[in-house]
């Protein structure tokens, strides 16, 4: 299709933009310069191993491996990633500050720039653990607006605000094309990196997922930590033609989770971290502020759902910077039916002979 049949992502958000006659233009200079980090980072994760980028980033200081807030080891890129982010986005006076996965604290904004009304929260390298073996990857990032003191030092607190609150979401995916998501609360568009004029076009208007799947995507090695309502709903799926559901599903397992997002937007499914009882220190995988919010904001804002099982996600109060959460989102319907098991009575579950006592799964 010839350039002048589509937008780009600079002629979206100037279109959007004049929907809101006081808005500054400062949104959009945030969202292209995220887009420009996403960019930086698609060119290095394609660039591989040609330029030295696979494997563990190690400290030059101590010459080990790093491990960031989580305890994870972290890989070159995302240290790499995490800095194009910081850099791309510092100088340009629309942020308060900065939050990520692989920094500890809030990032404040150094003083020889001006700071803004926005805050910035970011996964720069989600589904890491597949960058050697090839995978997918994708950055996730939610804008939220700062209500703490103007110029001052941002604080933990000021981001700690429910995923209703974002302003904005997104996330790139370093697949067999370089895509950008995005939502600014008025559905999801999305857009696909053209390598040869480097700008990101309009190839995905008004992404809606299905209502219905036959899909479902699970750690299934985790089954045994699982609480009754996701072991009943695993256990009917799997059952198919001959179980409750009558009918056959399919599972996918990428353990990335942008990739699978990513597959939900473009033709339905349900995945689920659910909550569980493997480490009763975490309560979940997923963290709740640079995962699990923009990507349920961008789930909801295509006709899905998103859910801890036991509450509406994106209602959830966040105590901490790095919590993690239980999460289920997808097709609208199944994960409706999701919290309908977590809201049932114990008697009500099913019980499959795959959860027996001489079960596949035992409960
Ligand atoms: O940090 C999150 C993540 O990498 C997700 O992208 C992915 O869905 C998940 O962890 C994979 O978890 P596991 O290793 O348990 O499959």
């Amino acid at each position: 299709m010839p350039i002048t049949k589509r937008s780009t992502l600079t002629q979206y958000l100037i279109e959007e933009r004049r929907r809101y006659p006081g808005a500054d233009g400062e949104f959009n200079s945030l969202v292209l310069d995220v887009a420009l980090a996403c960019k930086a980072i698609s060119n290095a994760v394609a660039q591989g191993e040609l330029a030295g980028l696979h494997g563990d980033y190690v400290e030059a200081t101590t010459d080990t491996s790093s491990t960031n807030i989580q305890g994870e080891t972290q890989k070159k890129l995302d240290v790499l990633s995490n800095d194009y982010f910081i850099r791309t986005n510092e100088w340009s006076g629309t942020l308060a500050g900065m939050a990520s996965e692989e920094m500890e604290h809030p990032y404040q904004i150094p003083s020889q720039y001006p700071r803004g009304k926005y805050l910035l929260v970011f996964d720069p390298l989600d589904g890491s653990s597949n960058i050697d073996v090839n995978v997918s990857v994708g950055s996730i990032f939610s804008i939220l607006r700062c209500t703490g003191t103007q110029n001052a030092d941002v604080k933990e607190a000021d981001f700690l605000q429910p995923g209703s609150k974002q302003v904005a979401a997104g996330y790139a995916l370093y697949g067999p094309t370089t895509m950008l998501i995005l939502t600014v609360g008025r559905g999801v568009v999305g857009f696909t990196l053209d390598p040869v004029l480097g700008e990101f076009m309009l190839t995905h208007e008004d992404i809606q997922i299905p209502a219905d799947t036959q899909e479902f995507a699970i750690n299934a090695s985790n089954s045994r930590f699982w609480e009754p309502p996701i072991k009943r709903y695993i256990a009917e799926c799997l059952a198919g033609k001959t179980g409750p559901r009558e009918k056959e599903f399919n599972m996918r397992w990428i353990a990335s989770m942008v990739a699978e997002a990513h597959r939900i937007l473009i033709r339905g499914g349900v995945f689920m971290y659910p909550r569980d009882t493997k480490d009763p220190s975490k309560p979940g995988r997923l963290r709740l502020l640079y995962e699990a919010n923009p990507i349920g904001f961008i789930i909801e804002q295509a006709g899905g759902r998103v859910s801890t099982g036991h509450e509406a996600l994106l209602e959830v109060t966040p105590t901490s910077l790095h919590q993690r959460i239980g999460v289920v989102f997808g097709s609208a319907n199944e994960v409706r039916r999701i919290e309908s098991y977590h809201k049932a009575p114990r008697t009500e579950v099913f019980h499959s002979p795959l959860f027996g006592e001489r079960g596949l799964f035992r409960e």
